[in-house]
């Protein structure tokens, strides 16, 4: 998998230019009248009207979501010299009519932490994340925050027990204790509050206030194999997405950050779930917590369904969006943003061509046009994951590097630009509209009724397992 160096193309220009701007009028530059480059032009907060998303004042016109994954952006940021890497990322995003970009707001411990142990920050890191909301906003893109991840990779779950248990509090045995430690919970809220008032040192907007930020999600796909049912997660959920509203004041959106798997509750199709796994996560029931405005699903089908052949994972796609939009519209009756969506596209490896991943990237961004076109609550999401060119140790097989990946900006910028025309629209009338078609449409709650043996539920385990392993392993690496 190794991949032959390029040279890092910098953009000189575009720095010196933007050095000279900044310099020049910082706060002016950063102002709320940037907001006015996003999608309503009113520079409000976003909200959720039943399954839609709205903006403007009164919150009555609808908003729709052509978005990109970049976790690395404060990480890079907090390098000042390495920062017109996160222009350029911005600067390309925006060119291609993206406007929501989703990364991380956490790094706990480890060698780049932006928590270096609980309650301490690494200003300079924090410095990183300040530059990333204020290019964004620079950009006309709103920004999805997450606040901690359920895998190891920049800390995670793992390193907040093992701070809990370094500082002498007992009867912690797995990282799933995060969930339930009372000890563990209070570092979670703690990074929460410190998270969310902290006041931006470019922009001077304290977070909580900053309505660049279309909304937090509690935590990087949610997995609790320690329970089963669900309830350990639900739990965590009902209590924290309150407690984030508490200290946001309820200005900003709240997501859990699951991938769509399916539990045992009622209203669950479990038997959609990738080789009938289960991750302790109950998609209907979690996303009906209190506090919770908006549903998220992920989609790799290469992953979740390796070794399966091009039809199989085809199936799953069109199962998958179709199954949780329904589920979504009839029990939870907010809006669905896929959050992460990829396909590896690795020369030589079967069944990753250019060809096949342009066609995925055509079937997810059809189904979320076709979904909002509709009334629908697919209104959005964000393919995994934009990189600038010259950052290939950050290439993971699924980047998408716009300015060298032709025919797949083509593919992107068009649904961006066919989605933002939806736009604006009352979302009064898209509900009427939607309840007349209803009576001719016909919904798929699917179950497929497939059962698989155990076996090959832990081979799944071990490749899941095996792919964060190499995510984590290129990200220890990263010097981009
Ligand atoms: C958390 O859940 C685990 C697994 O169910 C259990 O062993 C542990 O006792 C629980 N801890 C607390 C503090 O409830
Ligand atoms: C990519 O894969 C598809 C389906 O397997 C195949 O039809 C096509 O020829 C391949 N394209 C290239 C350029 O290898
Ligand atoms: C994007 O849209 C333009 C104009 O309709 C069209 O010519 C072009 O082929 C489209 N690109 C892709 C990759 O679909
Ligand atoms: C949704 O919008 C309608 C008007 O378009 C309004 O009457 C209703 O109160 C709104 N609901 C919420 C929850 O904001
Ligand atoms: C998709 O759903 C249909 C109908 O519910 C079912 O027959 C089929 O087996 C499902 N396929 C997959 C790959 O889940």
């Amino acid at each position: 998998m190794a991949r032959p160096r390029r040279p890092g193309v910098l953009p000189a220009t575009l720095l010196l230019l933007f050095l000279a701007a900044s310099a020049a009028a910082p706060w002016r530059q950063y102002g709320l009248a940037a907001v006015a480059a996003a999608p309503d032009g009113g520079g409000g907060f976003v909200g959720v009207n039943g399954t839609q998303f709205v903006m403007g004042s009164g919150g009555t016109k609808t908003v729709y979501f052509s978005g990109f994954n970049a976790y690395w952006l404060m990480l890079v940021a907090s390098d000042p010299a390495r920062r017109a890497k996160v222009v350029a990322a911005f600067r390309q995003a925006s060119d291609h009519g993206l406007n929501l970009a989703r990364t991380w707001a956490f790094s706990d411990g480890g060698e780049t932490p932006l928590q270096v142990s609980p309650g301490v920050y690494d200003e300079a890191m924090f410095q990183g994340l300040d530059f990333v909301i204020a290019e964004a906003r620079r950009h006309g893109i709103y920004l999805l925050l997450c606040l901690v991840n359920n895998f190891h990779d920049f800390g995670g779950k793992r390193q907040y027990v093992a701070w809990a248990r370094e500082a002498g509090h007992g009867g912690l045995a797995t990282a799933d204790d995060f969930f339930n430690s009372t000890v563990v919970k209070g570092y979670y809220k703690d990074h929460v509050k410190a998270v969310l008032t902290r006041v931006n040192t470019v922009t001077g907007v304290a977070y909580r206030e900053d309505p660049t930020i279309l909304g937090w999600e509690l935590m990087n796909e949610p997995r609790c194999d320690a329970d089963p049912t669900g309830a350990m997660v639900q739990a965590w959920v009902e209590e924290m997405a309150p407690y984030v509203k508490s200290i946001d004041g309820d200005k900003h959106l709240v997501t859990a950050g699951l991938e769509g798997f399916y539990g045992a509750g009622a209203h669950e199709s479990k038997d959609l779930n990738p080789w009938g796994i289960y991750y302790g996560t109950n998609y209907v029931g979690t996303h009906r917590a209190a506090g919770v405005d908006f549903a998220t699903i992920h989609l790799y089908p290469d992953v979740w369904l390796w070794g399966s052949g091009a039809a199989a994972k085809l199936a799953f796609l069109r199962n998958w969006t179709r199954s949780h939009a329904a589920a979504t519209e009839l029990y939870l009756g907010k809006p669905l943003l896929v959050t992460e969506y990829g396909k590896f596209l690795w020369e030589g490896v079967a069944g990753a061509n250019r060809t096949q991943r342009d066609r995925f990237l055509d079937l997810v961004l059809d189904s979320i046009y076709d979904s909002a076109a509709e009334g629908g609550p697919l209104v959005g999401g964000a393919f995994w994951q934009l990189l600038d060119p010259g950052m290939d140790t950050l290439r993971d097989g699924y980047e998408i590097i716009l300015p060298e990946d032709r025919h797949a900006a083509g593919i992107i910028g068009n649904h961006s630009r066919q989605l933002a025309q939806l736009n604006g629209q009352d979302v009064d009338a898209v509900r009427r509209r939607r309840r007349r078609s209803a009576r001719s449409r016909k919904v798929h709650v699917g179950s497929s009724g497939r059962s698989s043996s155990s076996d090959t539920r832990q081979l799944h385990m071990l490749l899941v397992r095996f792919i964060s392993l190499f995510r984590s392993v290129s990200s220890l690496f990263s010097s981009v």
